[in-house]
C-alpha cells in the first residue's frame, strides 16, 4: 500500500494543509493556539478537546485562550509547538489516523543561507528530526509521521504560475509573502533556475492590523479575541458581520477607519521594504494570508509593471497547494 503524502505549510499563525483524494485537491487551514496543561473534557464535547503530551509536558488546543503560547520566534520551527501544530492540523483533515509522509516548510531565511542562497542542510535536518519525535493524544489516535521532507516557504507558491507564464531564463520574479507575523521575500530567476536573493522581516505582518482591530474593538466594549479581530479584517466590507461583532453601532465608523489606516500603513511598509530589496523586478507575485491587504500598495510601488504584479489565487493556501501538486507530479 502506498503511504499517503500530505503537504503542510506550517506557518507561525496558521498551518495550511493540502492533499489529493481521488485526484481532487483538498485544503484546510488550522490556526495555531496551544497552551500548557490539559483542558477538562467534563464540561465540553469530548471531540472538541485535544490534550497532547510531548515527553513530560502537557499541552492543549485552545482557540480562544489568552494564554496561547507565542509562535513568532524562530525557534518555533524546531520546538514542541511546531510538532503540536503539525499533528493537530493532520487531525483536522478528517482522515483516519494512519502513517503519512509529510512535506513541511521552513522560512526562506532558515532554509537558505543568507550569504550565498545555498540550502542550509543543518536547519533542514533539525526540522525533520523535530517532527519525527514522539507525541501522544489523550484518548485519541494520532497520525504516524514516517517521513519528512522540507521545502522553503514562499517561493514554491508560484511554481506553476511561473511555468505557465512566458518567463525566460533572465526574468527576475519578486515573491512577496505577507503572513501573520512575518514578511518574507525572495527573488527567483527564470522558471526556478536560481534563487538570487532572500529577505525576512519579523516585525512586519498582518498581526499589526489584528492588534489594532483588537484594541479598537475593546475600546468599543466589544469582543476582542484574536480570531474575531482577524475575521473582522477579512469581512470588513460586510456591514452585517461588522454589526455582529461591534456592540455599539456609533463606534463602527471609528473602528473601520482605524482598520483602514492600519492596512494602509502596512501596505506602505511592505512597499518600502520591497522597493529597497528589489528595485526593478520583471514580475511581482503576492502570496500569504495578507496578500489582498497590500496588493494596491504594491501595484502603486511598481507602476510600470501593471498587470505583472499578480496576487496569486488562494494566496494563503497557495504554497501548500503548489507543494502538493509538485509532489504528485514528481511521483508520476
Ligand atoms: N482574505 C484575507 N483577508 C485579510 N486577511 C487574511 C485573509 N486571509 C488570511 N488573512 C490573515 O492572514 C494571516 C495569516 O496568513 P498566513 O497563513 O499566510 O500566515 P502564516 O504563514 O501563519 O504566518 P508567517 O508566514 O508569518 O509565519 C492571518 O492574520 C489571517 O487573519
Ligand atoms: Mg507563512
Amino acid at each position: 500500500m502506498t503511504v499517503l503524502k500530505i503537504a503542510i505549510d506550517d506557518g507561525s499563525t496558521n498551518v495550511k494543509v493540502c492533499w489529493l483524494n481521488d485526484g481532487e485537491i483538498n485544503r484546510l487551514t488550522s490556526p495555531n493556539s496551544f497552551r500548557k496543561d490539559w483542558k477538562s473534557a467534563a464540561l465540553r464535547q469530548a471531540n472538541s478537546v485535544y490534550n497532547y503530551q510531548i515527553g513530560n509536558t502537557k499541552y492543549t488546543y485552545d482557540a480562544t485562550s489568552d494564554k496561547a503560547m507565542s509562535t513568532t520566534h524562530i525557534a518555533y520551527q524546531y520546538d514542541d509547538q511546531n510538532l503540536l501544530a503539525v499533528h493537530h492540523a493532520l487531525l483536522q483533515t478528517g482522515l483516519t489516523p494512519q502513517p503519512v509522509e509529510i512535506v513541511v516548510t521552513l522560512p526562506i531565511t532558515e532554509y537558505y543561507d543568507a550569504d550565498d542562497c545555498q540550502k542550509n542542510e543543518a536547519n533542514i535536518q533539525r526540522k525533520k528530526d523535530n517532527l519525527m519525535r514522539a507525541i501522544s493524544l489523550n484518548k485519541g489516535e494520532l497520525f504516524e509521521i514516517v517521513d519528512v521532507q522540507v521545502m522553503p516557504e514562499s517561493l514554491p507558491a508560484v511554481l506553476s504560475t511561473l511555468v505557465n507564464s512566458d518567463v525566460n531564463g533572465l526574468t527576475k520574479s519578486l515573491v512577496i509573502d505577507l503572513g501573520g507575523t512575518t514578511l518574507d521575500m525572495g527573488v527567483i530567476v527564470g522558471e526556478f533556475d536560481e534563487v538570487s536573493d532572500i529577505y525576512g522581516n519579523k516585525e512586519i505582518g498582518v498581526s499589526m492590523v489584528t492588534d489594532a482591530a483588537k484594541k479598537a474593538l475593546a475600546a468599543a466594549d466589544s469582543d476582542a479575541s484574536y480570531l474575531v479581530a482577524n475575521e473582522l479584517i477579512r469581512q470588513r466590507h460586510d456591514p452585517d458581520f461588522i454589526e455582529q461583532v461591534v456592540n455599539d453601532d456609533q463606534q463602527i465608523p471609528r473602528i473601520m477607519q482605524k482598520l483602514q489606516d492600519k492596512i494602509e500603513e502596512l501596505g506602505a511598509q511592505v512597499a518600502y521594504e520591497a522597493k529597497k530589496f528589489c528595485k526593478n523586478p520583471h514580475r511581482v507575485f503576492l502570496v500569504g494570508g495578507g496578500a489582498s491587504l497590500i496588493a494596491e500598495a504594491i501595484c502603486q510601488a511598481y507602476p510600470t509593471l501593471g498587470s505583472k504584479v499578480v496576487q496569486v489565487k488562494q494566496a494563503q493556501t497557495a504554497l501548500a497547494e503548489e507543494i502538493c501538486l509538485y509532489q504528485a507530479a514528481a511521483a508520476e
